[in-house]
């Protein structure tokens, strides 16, 4: 989960990063009295998921408070790459000599934790990145062993901060390193950290994205989730224990496993292209137990997508055997009409491994009108990319 800027800057404050004061507002009219709190002058900065706001606008600064007004008025409702600002915040000015770059994140390829900075910080570090790689010290950090203050040290000399901060850099990578560790994340990065002009060092920035899958020892986390931008059926599914993911396709896919479901997503998407360029609307795993409750819930999800014209339930049997399932699905169906559910799409499942035998007699049995079986995985995906194609 990528946090809003405001969010990094409180999570900062938290484990003692240096930070300037800020507070975030969603109307224009609430900047004038932060901005006389903040001492008559901020600067106002879009609030968005996104990188490059700077660039496109939606930093500026404010000379006092009436201007903080016109200034939060002007970005507010701002698009920034196709996001849409909702909020701003209003920080506290800092008198910048310089601007660096700090960062800590998960390094999957080399399959280690990796530091990374610079004292050529600012609007155009990817650039930096890009062009003088050489400018972007990368330090590899160990997870056992984290960032003591020597290989803070270590990091801060590889990107050359002068001398008279890196005393306080080494400081500010030990507590960024904190947060890393101790909220979960997957990405830390300050961009720009500051040098004032009376020589501290600030986090002026904060970019942080949580790992997902701490949340069950993280309870203050979900409060960070942006319940508003949300996808409405992703967060029905979270509620229901769904692993559920939400795409632009057409065809409904149900699946048990997240390795048989990814490979139904490239048959379905394969046998997509014969008709009408059809895609996967979803990713849903109901995982191994395949009940009838699990089955009716994602069976309500996918249905409750407008953009869904045919479902693939495709179930390979294992320790659930097909017969648990198909009589899952046939109680789901049951179980959304009771609720008053306009079950309306065409379900084309397919079982296989065991009880198959079984599991596809009661489904014969059961007759829906709705559902039809077919017998091999891509026979079944060009079947429910052609209903999808027809509808
Ligand atoms: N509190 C502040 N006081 C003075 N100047 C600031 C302050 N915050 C940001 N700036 C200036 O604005 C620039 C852009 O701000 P910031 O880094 O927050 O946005 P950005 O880098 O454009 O956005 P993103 O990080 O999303 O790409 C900074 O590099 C800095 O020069
Ligand atoms: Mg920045």
């Amino acid at each position: 989960m990528d946090l809003f800027e405001y969010q990094a800057r409180d999570i900062f404050a938290k484990h003692d990063v240096p930070v300037l004061a800020g507070e975030v507002i969603e109307t224009p009219e609430a900047a004038r009295e932060v901005t006389e709190r903040l001492g008559g002058r901020a600067v106002v900065k879009a609030q968005v998921k996104v990188g490059g706001r700077g660039k496109a606008g939606g930093v500026k600064l404010a000379s006092d408070p009436d201007d903080a007004v016109a200034k939060a008025g002007s970005i507010l409702g701002m698009d920034i790459k196709g996001h849409t600002v909702h909020k701003v915040m209003l920080a506290q000015t800092a008198d910048i000599a310089e601007e660096y770059y700090a960062s800590f994140l998960l390094d999957r390829t080399n399959r280690t934790f990796l530091a990374m900075a610079s004292v050529e910080g600012g609007v155009d570090i990817e650039e930096v990145a890009a062009t003088k790689p050489e400018a972007l010290a990368k330090i590899p950090v160990d997870a056992v062993d984290g960032v003591t203050e020597a290989k803070a040290r270590e990091i801060a000399e590889a990107a050359k901060f002068p001398a008279e901060v890196v005393d306080q850099v080494v400081a500010a990578l030990q507590k960024l390193w904190d947060v890393f560790v101790k909220e979960d994340a997957l990405l830390v990065e300050v961009n720009p950290l500051v040098k004032t002009g009376d020589g501290k060092i600030v986090a002026l920035d904060g970019k942080v994205s949580l790992d997902a899958n701490a949340e069950f020892r993280q309870p203050d986390h979900a409060a960070l989730e942006d319940k508003a931008a949300a996808d409405p059926l992703e967060a029905a599914a979270k509620a229901k224990n769904l692993n559920y993911v939400k795409l632009e396709g057409q065809v409904g896919i149900i699946g048990n496993g997240a390795g048989l479901v990814m490979s139904t997503l490239d048959v379905v998407a394969y046998a997509g292209e014969k008709h009408s360029g059809v895609k996967p609307a979803n990713f849903l795993d109901i995982g191994g137990g395949a009940s009838a409750e699990v089955m009716a819930n994602g069976l309500e999800i996918i249905l409750g997508d407008p953009d869904v014209r045919s479902v693939f339930v495709n179930v390979f049997g294992g320790i659930t055997s097909c017969d648990a399932v198909a009589n899952g699905i046939v109680q789901a169906l049951e179980l959304l009409k009771s609720k008053g559910e306009d079950v309306n799409k065409p379900l084309v499942v397919r079982l296989d491994g065991n009880n198959a035998e079984l599991g596809r007699q009661i489904l014969n049995d059961a007759a829906h009108p709705l559902v039809q079986q077919v017998d091999t995985m891509d026979g079944a995906a060009d079947k429910a990319a052609e209903l999808a194609a027809a509808k």
